[in-house]
């Protein structure tokens, strides 16, 4: 029998491993991230070079790294289907975020609004790579060719300016780069900050409470949620604009059970918030439950992770540097 071999879409992500990963890192990126192992080629990267545009404690990024790599295998993301990085361990991502800030404007680089958000926060340490952190992600993505780059809502801005990189390298040089769409999944896409529901769920954030992280302990996660806003009223009922703390709730709910908003408004109707909120306490302990264990065993073994990331880095490395060879070629650099 004749097999027909059909090359699979490419998708690619990362994350910054500026901050440990959250309950809204996983349902509203990893878990979705998972599901398309099988149907996609993908990528996924720990975003070591972007976090310093932010200082780091050196012995906190390294270990956080690791921990995230721990944690995007117990989340699911089996390192022998999906190529498992670490992003400074593929040089060409630098090298081809420096190319690309000569094909990105000042202007452009201005109007980014984490730019000018994070500007405001770190007013002592505007430096340029905060600045041109759109550049090296442009590269991060545009190495890969990638099809689709699931991503949240407050980096669709970045994966735009990516476009127009892209089809101004394109338009000087010929077809170089594939134009990737952003990907933003539905359900859980966007995880609110427990006490401040209108606030995203941050990783970054330095206050502890309103997060729930993926190694926090189940008693941990119980009192987050029982100390969780909600509103002057005792209904469940799905409302963003007016009932935000209880729709993120709904929403947290939902995304770990798989229940409908319909089906959650009934199963609580008239019995108020003091059954609710623990009640989604519960689904959340259950969810990071394995994966908290998993990530454990997993940290014990330095040996094997380190074989993940030295396969994944030379697995990128192999389609990154395709691609620069490109690229260097095209802009006029010398032969080696
Ligand atoms: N900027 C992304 C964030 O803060 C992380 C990131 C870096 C990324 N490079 C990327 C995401 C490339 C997708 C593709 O969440």
């Amino acid at each position: 029998m004749e097999e027909t071999i059909v090359s699979k879409k490419r998708m690619l992500s990362g994350i910054k491993p500026s901050g440990d990963l959250t309950l809204g890192s996983y349902l509203g990126a990893i878990k979705n991230w998972k599901e398309r192992a099988d149907e996609f080629e993908c990528y996924y990267f720990m975003a070591d070079l972007h976090a310093i545009t932010v200082r780091q404690n050196p012995a906190d990024l390294r270990r956080r790294t690791m921990e995230q790599l721990a944690q995007y295998i117990a989340c699911g993301l089996d390192p022998e289907k999906n190529t498992l990085f670490i992003q400074s361990h593929v040089h060409q991502h630098a090298e081809l975020g420096w190319v690309l800030n000569c094909y990105a404007m000042f202007g452009e680089l201005s109007r980014m609004t984490q730019f000018k958000d994070k500007s405001a926060k770190n007013a002592d340490n505007i430096n340029g790579g905060l600045f041109t952190y759109p550049s090296l992600m442009a590269a991060d993505i545009l190495l890969y060719q990638p099809d689709y780059v699931p991503v949240g809502e407050d980096q669709k801005q970045h994966v735009e300016l990516t476009h127009t990189i892209a089809r101004r390298f394109n338009s000087v040089y010929g077809d170089v780069f594939k134009l990737p769409e952003p990907y933003i999944p539905k359900v859980g896409a966007r995880v609110m900050s427990l006490t401040n529901p209108t606030a995203k769920m941050s990783k970054s954030e330095n206050e502890d409470t309103g997060r729930i992280l993926l190694m926090d302990s189940p008693e941990q996660i119980m009192r987050q949620f029982k100390r969780a806003v909600t509103d002057s009223e005792t209904c469940v009922r799905f409302d963003k604009e007016n009932k935000p703390g209880v729709s993120n709730l709904m929403t947290i709910y939902a995304a770990c059970t798989g229940k409908t908003f319909e089906e959650i408004e009934r199963e609580f109707d008239g019995q108020g918030y003091g059954a609710f909120k623990p009640a989604v306490g519960e689904a959340v302990v259950e969810t990071l439950r394995p994966i908290r264990e998993e990530a454990r065993r997993l940290l014990a073994d330095k040996a094997y992770l380190q074989d993940v990331c030295r396969k994944g880095a030379e697995r990128a490395g192999y389609a990154a540097e395709k691609t620069l060879r490109k690229v260097y070629k095209k802009v006029g650099f010398a032969a080696r």
